[in-house]
């Protein structure tokens, strides 16, 4: 921790030590690299980008977004596409919530389709989280969904079919819903039972017009939790997954 990281409110600096920790431990030099989006994320860009000028590591970068891709290029470090590198050694990225089965909810920032193509692409994804957000009951939090504009309004029924509320997601400084970097609508869907959610991920993704949902099942290689003095580190949590999705 910097003198500057010690004055950050608690849950910021638990943010801090996940993401340097997260660097030291699994990222290497000549790593293709995705990185994730949000606050947490931030944090792991600002120390990769200190530690490649430091140690002179060949790292190239690929954002799961704009923002990303914005804060990349304000640090200098190298970006390039999944087109270029289809195959990631690791993906890096944070989430809204982990619940007790390793099951993450993601794009409360309106980021989720690149993302989930991300940390399928990657021989390792890695979750970097503050104690915050684990473990969460999965109804804590509604499942963020990415609709094709001219599907918002016949999406409704079938979501409500599987026992979800749609409801489009309104921002500050836009009149209208949430768009996101693809150019599609950004929605939240709110369930009030429990669910299962393997099959809510399968079946929201199968109403014609949904681009992709914020359930994420797929296998997490590691979970890093920051706590405000120490960071715990879980090894291929899918596999201690009490449940069977
Ligand atoms: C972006 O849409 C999300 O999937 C992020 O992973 C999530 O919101 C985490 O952001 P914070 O690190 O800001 O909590």
């Amino acid at each position: 921790m910097t003198t500057t990281d010690n004055n950050l409110p608690q849950k910021e600096k638990a943010k801090v030590l996940a993401a340097k920790k997260t660097l030291e431990d699994f990222v290497f030099d000549d790593f293709i690299v995705g990185i994730g989006t949000g606050s947490t994320i931030k944090y792991f860009i600002k120390a990769l980008s200190e530690l490649v000028v430091q140690d002179e590591l060949e790292i190239i970068t690929v954002p799961s977004s704009f923002e990303t891709h914005l804060e990349l290029a304000r640090s200098g470090l190298s970006i390039s596409t999944l087109v270029e590198f289809p195959e990631l050694d690791t993906y890096v990225d944070s989430a809204d919530i982990v619940t007790s089965d390793y099951v993450l909810l993601k794009g409360g920032g309106g980021a989720l389709t690149m993302e989930k193509i991300m940390a399928k692409a990657a021989k390792e994804f890695i979750v970097v989280i503050d104690n915050s957000k684990y473990p969460k009951d999965l109804l804590s939090h509604p499942v963020p969904i990415e609709i094709l504009p001219l599907a918002v309004n016949t999406v409704v029924e079938p979501i409500y079919n599987l026992g979800g509320e749609f409801k489009l997601r309104y921002g500050k400084g836009k009149i209208g819903p949430v768009i996101s970097d693809n150019g599609n609508i950004i929605g939240d869907v709110y369930f009030k039972q429990q669910y299962n959610p393997k099959e809510i991920e399968r079946n929201l993704n199968n109403i014609p017009g949904v681009i992709e949902n914020g359930i994420f099942t797929l296998d997490i290689h590691r979970l890093i939790i920051g706590h405000p003095d120490s960071v715990e580190i879980i090894d291929q949590p899918s596999s201690h997954s009490k449940k069977e999705l």
